[in-house]
C-alpha cells in the first residue's frame, strides 16, 4: 500500500517536474532518431495547447517587418501591405541534448504541432499570402514560425488633404479565438527596430512612404474573457509628385493664362472667345483628372475645392468680360452717364486703380456750343464776310440766294455733327467707365486668386 502511494507520489512529482512533454532521448545523433523521439513524444499531442496546466498561458512573442506598401484603396477604405511575421513560443518541457541528437534545431511541418491562431484583426479580404509548411523547433523548446503575410486591412483613410495626405492605419495582432488567459502576446522587438528593419528591406517604394510605426501600450488586463493583442499604427505618407505634376501644375497654368488674358483689350471680342476656349480646355482637364482623384462617400479632398475655385474664377472672369463688353459696345443706347457715377468711377476709382483721372477731351468740349446761337453767328458771319470783302460789286441776287441755301445746309450738317458728338460723348464716357471697372475687377480678381490659393497652400502645408 505504502509502496503504491510512494509510486503514485513519485509519479505525480515526476509528472510535475516534466512539462507538457518530456525531454527527448535520441538513440543516435541522426535525423531518424530525433524524428522517432518527436513522433513518440510531441507529435501525438499536436491538438493540445503546449502547457502543463490549463491555467498556464502560452506566451507568444511577435515581430513584424513591413516589406512593402502595395496600395491604398480610397473607395473601399483598405490598405494592402506585405509583412514578414515572426511568432515565437515555447513548448513546455520540450528539450533535447544537442550532442545526443546531433542538432540544435529541426524544421517540422506545422500540422504536426500546435500553432497559435494569430491573425490581424483588421483583415477584410481573403488571405492571399503564400503558404509555408514548416516551423523551426529548437532544442530549448522554442518554436519559431516565420512567414510572409499579405494583409488587406481596413483603414480609416483621411483624404481631405489629398495628395498631401498622411494616413494612420492600425494593425492588431491577436488570437482570433483564445482569450488572454490562454494566449498572451508580447512584443518581440521594439518599434524603433521594426521601423529600422522595415525601412531597410522595403523595396516596393510606390506611392506610399512609411514614415513611422507606433505601438499602442500593451494592456495586459487578464480578465476572464479579454483578448491579448498587439496594436501597431503604421503612419504612411503619400508621394505627391505624380499629382503635383499631373494635376496641380496644369491647373495652375490655366489659371495663370486666364489671369493674363485680362491684358487683352476688353473691346476686342477676342478676349471673350479666348476665355471661353480656356474654360473649354479646363473642362477637358477636369474630365481627364477625374480618374486620378480619390473618391469616397464621406469626404471631399481639398484638391477638388481647388479645382472648383479655379473653374469658378474662370467663369467669373468670362462674365466680367461680357459685362465690360456690354458697357463699351452697347453704351450708345444708354442714357448719359449719371453724374455721380461718372464722378465716382472716373475720379476716385480711377485713382484707386492707378489710372489718371479721366477728363473730357477738348474736341468734345468745343462741340458743346449751343447750336442755336451758332446759327445766328454764322449768318451774321456770312454777312460780315460778305460785308468785309473788298469793295466789289455786290453779288447778284441769285448768288446770294445760293449762299443762303448753302448756309442752311451747313447749319444742318453742323447740327448733325453736334448730335453725333453728344452721343459719342455719352458712349465715350461709358467706354472710360468700362475701362476703369475692368481694371478694378482685374485687381479684385488678382487679390481673390491670391487669397484663395494661399489659403489652400497653407492648408496643404500644415497637413504635410
Ligand atoms: C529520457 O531520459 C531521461 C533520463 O535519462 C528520462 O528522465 C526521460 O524520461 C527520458 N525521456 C523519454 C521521452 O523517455
Ligand atoms: C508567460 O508570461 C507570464 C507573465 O509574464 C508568466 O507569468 C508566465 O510564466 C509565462 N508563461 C510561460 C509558459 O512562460
Ligand atoms: C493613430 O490613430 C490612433 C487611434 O486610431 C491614435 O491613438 C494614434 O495616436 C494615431 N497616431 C498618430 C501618429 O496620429
Amino acid at each position: 500500500m505504502t509502496e503504491l502511494k510512494k509510486a503514485g507520489l513519485i509519479f505525480i512529482s515526476f509528472s510535475l517536474l516534466q512539462g507538457f512533454v518530456a525531454a527527448l532521448n535520441c538513440s543516435s545523433p541522426t535525423p531518424e532518431s530525433l524524428l522517432h523521439a518527436l513522433e513518440k513524444e510531441l507529435f501525438p499531442k499536436n491538438i493540445l495547447r503546449p502547457v502543463k496546466r490549463f491555467s498556464d498561458s502560452v506566451n507568444v512573442s511577435m515581430t513584424m517587418t513591413v516589406v512593402g506598401v502595395l496600395g491604398v484603396n480610397e473607395k473601399q477604405q483598405t490598405l494592402t501591405i506585405f509583412i514578414w511575421q515572426v511568432l515565437e513560443w515555447h513548448i513546455d518541457g520540450l528539450s533535447w541534448d544537442e550532442k545526443e541528437c546531433g542538432t540544435k534545431r529541426v524544421s517540422v511541418p506545422r500540422e504536426n504541432i500546435w500553432v497559435p491562431d494569430i491573425t490581424i484583426t483588421e483583415i477584410i479580404d481573403e488571405d492571399k499570402s503564400p503558404k509555408f509548411p514548416y516551423v523551426y523547433l529548437h532544442n530549448t523548446g522554442l518554436v519559431i514560425d516565420d512567414k510572409p503575410v499579405r494583409v488587406v486591412s481596413s483603414c480609416q483613410l483621411v483624404i481631405y488633404t489629398f495628395p498631401f495626405d498622411v494616413q494612420n492605419c492600425t494593425l492588431t495582432f491577436a488570437s482570433f479565438l483564445h482569450f488572454a488567459t490562454d494566449i498572451k502576446m508580447f512584443q518581440g522587438t521594439t518599434v524603433a527596430e521594426i521601423l529600422k528593419d522595415s525601412l531597410k528591406v522595403m523595396y516596393t517604394r510606390g506611392e506610399w512612404e512609411l514614415i513611422d510605426i507606433k505601438a499602442a501600450p500593451n494592456t495586459l488586463d487578464i480578465f476572464e474573457e479579454s483578448f491579448s493583442e498587439l496594436k501597431y499604427y503604421l503612419i504612411l505618407r503619400r508621394n505627391p509628385n505624380l499629382y503635383i505634376v499631373n494635376l496641380i501644375i496644369p491647373s495652375t497654368f490655366l489659371s495663370i493664362v486666364d489671369l493674363f488674358s485680362f491684358l487683352l483689350p476688353p473691346e476686342a471680342v477676342d478676349r471673350a472667345a479666348f476665355k471661353m476656349t480656356l474654360i473649354l480646355g479646363y473642362t477637358v482637364f477636369l474630365l481627364m483628372m477625374n480618374d486620378l482623384l480619390p473618391v469616397t462617400g464621406n469626404q471631399t479632398p481639398l484638391l477638388n475645392a481647388y479645382f472648383l475655385v479655379s473653374f469658378a474664377l474662370m467663369v467669373i472672369s468670362l462674365l466680367e468680360t461680357v459685362f465690360i463688353m456690354n458697357i463699351q459696345f452697347s453704351s450708345s443706347n444708354y442714357s448719359p452717364v449719371p453724374p455721380w457715377l461718372s464722378v465716382l468711377v472716373l475720379r476716385y476709382i480711377a485713382i484707386a486703380v492707378c489710372l489718371p483721372p479721366q477728363k473730357k477731351s477738348n474736341r468734345i468740349t468745343v462741340s458743346l456750343q449751343p447750336p442755336s446761337g451758332a446759327m445766328k453767328t454764322s449768318s451774321r458771319d456770312l454777312q460780315s464776310i460778305s460785308g468785309n470783302t473788298p469793295p466789289v460789286k455786290p453779288p447778284p441776287e441769285p448768288a446770294l440766294d445760293e449762299l443762303r441755301k448753302l448756309s442752311t445746309d451747313l447749319m444742318a450738317i453742323r447740327q448733325n455733327i453736334d448730335n453725333h458728338f453728344l452721343g459719342s460723348k455719352t458712349s465715350q464716357e461709358w467706354h472710360l467707365i468700362g475701362i476703369v471697372i475692368d481694371r478694378l475687377l482685374f485687381g479684385l480678381y488678382i487679390i481673390f486668386i491670391f487669397i484663395s490659393f494661399t489659403t489652400i497652400l497653407v492648408l496643404w502645408y500644415s497637413s504635410y
